[in-house]
């Protein structure tokens, strides 16, 4: 469960700091790790201050997914690759905002180790005019060494390769959720001090859950097991499951795993048959794969409902992708309807 620590005072860069001492976290991560929670907490002031900056409303254009982008969509994603772009560690960038992957320019080291950034720079952007949470997501790739030319074909790394994933969340309050690999940690910004304090060291989702997350309008389109599992969920105490569930859907995947984070859940997007030929509404890079990393480092789970989402290969960087994730007893429930239907 959460702790919170209330008796030592821990910024992030301090917490970067002790983790490089002890040869946990490469420099050049940290200083990648830095300016991305720099941004966050910039795109946290765009998204307070939008309604003042002219920042509000619709951007009258279209991200390569079709979908309408925000004025605080293309101002995130701007303030995320202004601040990065200096790390000079990082080779190049993919965010769902942009069409095609960046490459930043900086030349090839051949020693220290150099990174990939792939990002949603504004998730849940659907919730701004309605003064809802949304969030920042964010994943770092290793780049491979023979990467003294960096293109496409670097960041197509199934998320086991992922080195750190993050997010930042823009609520009642903003925080900053990161993994490197050694469990999560939560930092609260402190706008006092104009940092991010840990409050929520080495977060663990607890294992057993009443709590689904799931888009029920989608219902007439969901595959059969998803179908059972949420019917079941539903009939509660005069059902198989003999237990009443309570249900959330907040449209936003980073206040969705913020809040299985916190105190369990289930979050679901699966394949669904709306629109066929996408393997379902979430992106695999930047938004599935580092949520993934994250749930796993806090013990639960996350699969596709064959799959871990983490062991799919991507084809394409801004490829879809089914997610179940969240606590593991209720994942391995999942997987067993979904077996069950195969072999049936
Ligand atoms: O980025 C996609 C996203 O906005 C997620 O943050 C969220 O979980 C989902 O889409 C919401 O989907 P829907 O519009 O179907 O509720
Ligand atoms: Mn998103």
């Amino acid at each position: 469960m959460t702790h919170i620590a209330t008796t030592e005072h821990i910024t992030l860069s301090s917490f970067l700091a002790g983790a490089a001492r002890e040869e946990r976290v490469p420099a050049g991560l940290i200083a990648l790790i830095d300016a991305v929670a720099d941004a966050c907490s910039s795109i946290a002031t765009a998204v307070e201050r939008g309604a003042f900056d002219g920042a509000s409303g619709n951007a009258h254009s279209e991200n390569v997914h079709g979908e309408a982008q925000k004025k605080l969509d293309v101002v995130s994603n701007d303030i995320m690759i202004g601040a990065v772009g200096s790390v000079r560690c990082l080779r190049g960038l993919a965010s769902e905002e942009l069409d095609s992957v960046q490459v930043t320019g900086h030349e090839h080291s051949g020693g220290a180790a150099e990174y990939l950034l792939l990002f949603d720079p504004l998730d849940g952007s659907s919730n701004l005019e309605i003064n809802g949470v949304v969030g920042s997501i964010f994943s770092v790739l290793a780049t491979p060494a023979s990467g003294a030319v960096v293109d496409e074909r670097h960041f197509l790394q199934p998320g086991v390769k992922q080195v750190c994933a993050g997010y930042a969340i823009y609520g009642a309050t903003t925080m900053f959720v990161l993994t490197t690999g050694h469990g999560v940690d939560g930092f609260t910004f402190d706008s006092e001090s104009a940092s991010f304090v840990l409050t929520h060291p080495q977060l663990q989702i607890p294992e057993d859950t009443r709590e689904f997350a799931i888009n029920m309008s989608n219902e007439r389109y969901w595959e059969e097991p998803v179908r059972r599992y949420v019917r079941e969920c539903v009939a509660g105490e005069s059902g198989p499951r003999q237990t009443n569930f309570n249900m959330r859907w907040i449209a936003s995947m980073v206040a969705e795993v913020h809040r299985i984070l916190m105190r369990g859940g289930v979050f679901l997007y699966p394949r669904d048959n709306k629109h066929p030929q996408l393997a379902g509404r979430l992106r695999l890079t930047y938004e599935a794969n580092p949520m993934s990393f994250i749930v796993e480092q806090a013990g639960g789970m996350s699969t596709t409902g064959q799959i871990p989402i983490m062991e799919v290969q991507p084809e394409h960087v801004h490829q879809r992708v089914p997610v179940i994730l969240g606590s593991k007893l209720e994942v391995e429930r999942l997987l067993r309807y979904h077996d069950e239907a195969a072999a049936a």
